[in-house]
Order: C-alpha cells, then structure tokens, then sequence
C-alpha cells in the first residue's frame, strides 16, 4: 500500500460562512445565533484537501474572483501543498460562497453562491490537460456547470484516467452523460433527487440504486450517513456501516468521504476496504466545526484506524 495516489480535482471552491443556530428565523423575523465561523470550502475544494491530508499529490482546477476571498483561497491551497497552476483568478466576478446554517443536531443547510465556479468550463478543462493525462483519479461535483462535468468524463473515458462523481447539489441530470463514470457516489437525498426514489431506509438505498444502475451507471455508493455507505455494481450490493461519532458539524462529511475514498482506493486498497476507511474518515470530520479545518491529518487518522479495529459489523445488509 506504498503508492502515492495522484489526483485531480475538477471542481469548485467557496468561502464558507458558516452560522451555528438552535433555531431558524421565520419570514421578517430576527433571532440570535450561538455562533459564526468563516471558513475555506466549496465541494471540489473540500474533497482536495481531504485527498491531500490523507496524503495523495492533489491537482486544483478551479476558478476563483479577484475579490478579497479568491487569492486567500489560491494561499490556502498552497498551504496545504495543492498544486495551483490550474486555479485561475477571474475580474469581475465572485469567488463562490456558502452561507450555512448548523443546527444543534450538527444538520446543515446551504445555499452555494457559485460565482467564479461557473467560470469553469470545458475549455478550462482542456487547457488543464497535458496535466490532467498524468493523474490516477479525477473528482468531480456538481458545483461547476454540468456540461465541464460531461466533458471530463469523457475525457478521463479516453485517457484511461478513473473518475468518481459526486453530484452534489443534486440537478437534473441525463444519465447518459454518467455512463463513463467509475464511481457515482450521492448521499440520500442527491440519490432521491436524480433517481426519483425516496431514500429513508437501506432497502429503499437499494431500490435507488438498482435503477442507477439500471440506467447504465457502473458503480453507485450511496452514503447513508450516520448509517455508513452502500455499495453497488456489477457483483452485486453491500452495505458498509459507519463508526459511532460525537457528532457536531456535518458540514463536509461527504467531502471527506470522497477525497479519502479517492486516495484510499488510490493506494491499493479494495472498495469494501476504501469505503470503511472513508467511513471512519468522514465521521471524524463531524466531531470538529467548519469543512477542512475538521478535517484529521493521515498519521491522526491511521491512530483512530487503529484504536477502532475491528470494525463493527453490517445489521443490515
Ligand atoms: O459539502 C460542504 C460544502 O458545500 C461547503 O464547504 C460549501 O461551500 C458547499 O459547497
């Protein structure tokens, strides 16, 4: 388990403002938040630094604004030792943004505002691709615009490089355009959303899952969140259950479960194996506040790895 996975993130980048609440305002009400925390996030960018942390080479291609937000995200990249030369500062334009709202259940609600993320279009892509040829793994999300997703996976198609897609913020989507993808990888309500089955339970996950890849997608891992992963393709389904956590902030979670996954599988490890790692991974994340700055650095992850074997087993697969 020696190599070090390289991967490229195609994806978004957003400053996070994140606001702890107990309760939501009604229309033309005023109330008071606990607490406020600003942070660097954004889906794609997420999932790098995950990937990163967990130790992979990580390449960034996103677009940011000149605004204050855009050259601190570019600096927070380089910090964690995320090769930028495909992150672009556009004028005139936003970097993303993402008001958020954190219940006392640690629940979020988001409202993304892309901005520069829209930017990021295929030519982009096409200009990162001498770079791109030479990466393992491509990560994508639904927070660029779809046509710069359909185009990386065929490219990634063409040039034998393995593509994981989360699609998040659920759209609609043809699913024809997902078919060259390795993984699709959606959380319960992304899943309802493009499939059209209500996901409350792991039999409805299954059924969801089942017509996606029905539909022509390869392999489907649904995250289920407190109640794990599920895993499905062509050998059949198996659930993957998660590690109980203290949880305070799902913020994130999801993007640490794919940029792990992604450098897990990466290293030679199996899918059933990657998802357990991710698992754990993903649930440390909830214990902290904020996105990356939950996020465990490899040797803290490996320590909690360690003190938690053996897993604990599947109820309900
Ligand atoms: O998945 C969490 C992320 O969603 C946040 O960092 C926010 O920026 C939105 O993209």
């Amino acid at each position: 388990m020696s190599k070090t996975p390289r991967i490229a993130v195609v994806g978004s980048a957003n400053i996070d403002l994140t606001t702890f609440t107990r309760e939501f305002p009604k229309s033309g009400e005023t109330i008071f938040g606990q607490k406020f925390d600003l942070g660097f996030g954004g889906k794609g960018a997420n999932q790098a630094v995950a990937a990163r942390l967990c130790g992979a080479d990580v390449l960034m291609v996103a677009r940011v604004g000149t605004d204050l937000f855009g050259p601190a995200t570019v600096e927070n990249f380089r910090r964690f030792g995320i090769d930028v030369s495909q992150v672009q500062q556009v004028e005139a334009v936003s970097t993303g943004v993402a008001p958020i709202f954190v219940d006392g259940s640690g629940n979020n609600r988001i409202i993304v505002v892309k901005g520069a993320n829209d930017l990021l279009t295929p030519a982009a892509v096409e200009a990162a691709e001498p770079l791109l040829k030479t990466v393992d793994w491509i990560v994508l999300q639904f927070e660029i615009p779809l046509e710069t997703v359909a185009y990386t996976i065929r490219f990634a198609r063409k040039h034998g490089i393995r593509s994981i897609l989360n699609p998040a913020p659920a759209q609609p989507v043809e699913i024809k355009n997902l078919a060259d993808l390795d993984y699709f990888v959606p959380n319960e309500s992304e899943a309802e959303a493009i499939s059209g089955i209500p996901v409350r339970t792991l039999e409805d996950a299954k059924r969801c899952a089942h017509k996606l890849l029905a539909q022509g997608i390869r392999s489907v891992i649904l995250t289920l969140g407190a109640n794990g992963a599920l895993l499905a393709g062509n050998q059949g389904m198996e659930h993957v259950p998660a590690f109980p956590m203290k949880t305070v902030d799902t913020t994130g979670a999801g993007d640490a479960f794919i940029g792990s996954f992604a450098v897990f599988l990466g290293e030679g490890f199996s899918e059933r194996e990657a998802i357990r790692r991710a698992n754990l991974y993903a649930g440390l994340s909830t214990t902290g506040i904020g996105t990356q700055k939950s996020f465990y650095k490899r040797d803290q992850f490996e320590a909690e790895w360690k003190a938690r074997e053996p897993a604990p087993t599947s109820a309900g697969s």
